[in-house]
């Protein structure tokens, strides 16, 4: 008899746990920005939400919260190709036999999330690619000295407030953005710098559920 795949199943599994544990404490060493649980809840938080927002089904809206907590538990192998290495380990950990094609569905939105040049290739994964590029929170840089840090983790420890806002009738995903222009002399124009092909990637994604992405920086609308 087939399972059905939970969201808590999926949390609460000792092997995911591992990976994300061990993914974050790799990343501290190298300076990266926090991977671990925070990423991964608040991400698929989000994912969960532009679907339930715009009409998906419960069932989609599981899935893609599923998707987005382990999309990047690859990195515990390394950060190159983690997007693959996340899927396959999914596999690993998942049965497919009992759990039947859902498994798939998943696996396929967590192995293409890094591939900006591509349409995400259903609801699930682009939900995912939302939730994941749109996690710019300043709380997730841990480098003390910002004389340290590269510009891309100084872009991001200005950003004081990250936002996903859908509007189901005006089919429109607004990313809401505030950053503190005085910090480190960040400018908006560093954002853009730093995250452009993130920013059409989410276009690409906002564009599968048959919507516009819109960016606001600081209040200021820009996409
Ligand atoms: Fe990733
Ligand atoms: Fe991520």
């Amino acid at each position: 008899m087939s399972k059905i795949l939970t969201f808590e199943e999926i949390r609460n599994n000792p092997e995911i746990q591992t990976y994300l544990e061990f993914t974050d404490k790799a990343f501290a060493v190298m300076g990266y920005k926090e991977h671990g649980q925070g990423h991964a809840l608040r991400s698929a938080m989000t994912a969960e939400n532009v679907l339930k927002s715009l009409g998906y089904s419960v069932r989609e809206q599981e899935l893609a919260k599923i998707a987005t907590y382990i999309h990047d538990i690859g990195n515990m192998v390394s950060i190159h190709s983690h997007d693959q290495s996340s899927a396959v380990m999914f596999l690993n950990v998942i049965d497919e036999v009992l759990y039947g094609d859902e498994v798939f569905a998943v696996a396929t939105a967590i192995g293409g999330h890094e591939d900006k040049n591509i349409n995400p290739v259903s609801s699930i994964a682009a939900a995912l690619v939302l939730g994941d590029k749109t996690d710019v929170r300043c709380e997730r840089i841990r480098t003390k000295d910002m004389f340290l840090i590269d510009k891309y983790s100084l872009v991001i420890a200005a950003c004081r407030k990250a936002e996903v806002v859908v509007n189901k009738k005006k089919l429109t995903i607004k990313l809401k953005i505030d950053i503190d222009t005085s910090f480190c002399s960040v400018s908006v124009m560093d954002y853009f710098e730093i995250f452009m092909s993130r920013m059409i990637y989410c276009k690409r994604a906002a564009n599968v559920l048959k919507c516009n992405l819109e960016l606001y920086i600081n209040k200021d609308k820009f996409l």
